[in-house]
Parts: structure tokens; sequence; C-alpha cells
């Protein structure tokens, strides 16, 4: 959001404020204060001009502004009613050398998951990339997944929703999938040049718009705010990918993966036994009946305990 419609927002939060004091605290014409509050409530935010002044009595229900509004961290927010996938638009900004930069949906209609799978993202849903350019060797980029996978599990928990993560990266409710998570990046040998953390989340969406074997917050708790959800997701997520160390604690916490029976589907076959740990930057260690095994990547199924 452009700066002076930042800190008009920012001053209307707190009282009434003329538009002689707005044009002074924003060294500005009063026009200019007009024009910038016309653009506000076109943008979905209730303004309303009474004799002490302007006073906001409402925010947009979802959309860039309203995400943006409020936020504290550093990344600008793109926003589609529609598109085909946020991380195709994400990895386009990135080729273009963007950065910070969290590509947001309400309605996805070429939406991606992993291994290709077509991922359903129908309107109501929080459906969001983020063009990052980390200074990290590729090798070490799965912690990004990671740190996706936890914070969208912590901000979920924060509104009452029971999520855990399934190793690596899906987050469930009872079994059934209520967030994906799709990393996709470029690099180099030694240094990754863009990662796009893509995420999914069946916010407030019907359960039949989603898969069977998927859930959605509606379907669980009602309603939410996504725009305060979205901004909670964004500054978790940028302290997270901020303090690499803390993610594997704060993943051990959120996960339901460990301590279970679990077979991993690895291009090198299946492995099979008790996961015990996971370690940088994101290596499931499984206990098979041949000794401890390490699993980098793969499709988790939890089974039931023999
Ligand atoms: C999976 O579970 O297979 C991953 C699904 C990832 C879906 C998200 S929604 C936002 C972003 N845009 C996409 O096209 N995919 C990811």
């Amino acid at each position: 959001m452009q700066a002076t419609r930042r800190r008009i927002l920012e001053s209307l939060s707190e009282a009434p404020v003329s538009g002689p004091t707005l044009a002074d605290e924003l060294d500005v014409s009063r026009a200019a204060v007009w024009k910038h509050i016309e653009a506000l409530r076109e943008q979905g935010f209730e303004i309303d001009s009474r004799e002490d002044g302007y006073v906001l009595l409402g925010t947009p229900e979802f959309g860039g502004a309203s995400v943006e509004y409020g936020l504290d961290a550093p990344f600008g927010i793109e926003y589609h009613d529609s598109i085909g996938s946020t991380n195709d638009r994400a990895r386009e900004l990135a080729a273009a050398g963007e950065s910070n930069v969290a590509v947001l949906a309400d309605e996805q209609i070429g939406a991606r998951g992993r291994l290709d799978r077509e991922f359903s993202s129908p309107s109501g849903g929080i459906w969001i990339s983020f063009v990052c350019r980390p200074d990290l060797p590729p090798a070490q980029a799965p912690i990004y997944t990671l740190a996706a996978a936890v914070a969208t599990t912590e901000v979920l928990h924060d509104v009452g929703v029971d999520a855990g993560i399934k190793w690596p990266n899906d987050v469930l409710v009872d079994g059934e999938k209520l967030v994906g998570i799709l990393t996709e990046m470029e690099g180099e040998a030694d240094r990754v040049s863009w990662i796009v953390v893509g995420i999914g989340i069946n916010a407030n969406v019907d359960a039949d718009a989603v898969p069977d074997t998927a859930t959605t917050i509606r379907e669980l708790i009602g309603d939410v705010d996504r725009a305060a959800l979205t901004r909670a997701l964004i500054e978790r997520f940028e302290e997270l990918r901020n303090a690499p160390e803390s993610v594997l604690s704060a993943w051990r916490d959120t996960a339901t993966t460990l301590g279970q029976r679990v077979r991993v589907e690895t291009p090198g076959g299946d492995i099979v036994g008790e996961a015990l740990d996971i370690e940088f930057p994101g290596t499931l260690v499984v206990a098979t009946d041949d000794g401890e095994e390490r699993v980098s990547a793969g499709d988790c199924e939890h089974l039931r305990p023999t």
C-alpha cells in the first residue's frame, strides 16, 4: 500500500482526524488528502466524514489493502480476485528479479500441487505464494517449506483449529488435509537464486468444494477473518525464515509424524518404520528393521501401530 495511505489509516485507527490535520501531519494538500480518502474507500475501507473529521468504521474483508493494513513484515501484497496459480505468478515475479512479494488470491483456476497434481482452490480460500531470495545453498531450501508448514499450523492453532503437520509439510486435521504447500526454486550449485513458497489454506470454503480427503476451516469451526489470518501467517513465516535454527524445534512441536509408524514412498523404494526425529534441513529419521534410514523427500503415510 502507498505509504501516505498507510499513514492515513494509522491516524484514523486511533481517533477521528480532520482533513486539515491530516494534511499537516502528512505535509500534503487538503485536496490530496481527499483523493487518498477516496482511493481508500474504493479499496473497501469504510471511512465516514463527520464534524470532528474522518472516522474509520471498517476495513475490507479480504484483499491486498486489508492484508497490508497493519502488516508487520517486509512483504508487498499483490492481490488477485482470481488467478491461474499464485505460484506461477510468483515465479514470473521472481524471474523478473522481484523479492519479498506475496501473491495472494481469493480463487485459483489452475493451481498446482506437488507431483504436478491439480489443487482445488475455490473462492474463499487463502491462496498465497511468497517470492524469497534467501542467501542459502539449494540443499537447505527444504527449511523454507518446513517454516511455511509451522507458520501455518501455529496461526491455525491461534484461531482454534487443531491442525498438525504430517512430514514433510501437509497440514491435516484428523487425517484430512486442510493446507497444501508447494515450494519451487531456481538456483546455482552453491546458492539459491529464488524460492517460491506456495501455501493453500481451505479457509472459508464449503467442504464439498474440496476433495473427499480434505477439510476446510468453514467445516471445522466456521468462517474466519481471512485478512487477519493471512497477516498472522505472513508475520510468522517472516520470523521463522529469519531464524532457521528455531524451525526444527517448532516443527517437532506442531507435527504429528514423530513417534508414528510410517511408510515413506521414495524413488528408491518404500521405507517403513518408526519416525524418530527430524534433522536439518528437513530430513526424516526412520527406525526400520534394518536400522536407521534418513529420508529427504517422499510421500509419507502414517500407518497403524503393529
Ligand atoms: C500439495 O499439497 O500438493 C501442494 C499444494 C499447494 C497449493 C498452493 S495454493 C497456493 C500456491 N499456488 C499453487 O498453484 N499451488 C500453491
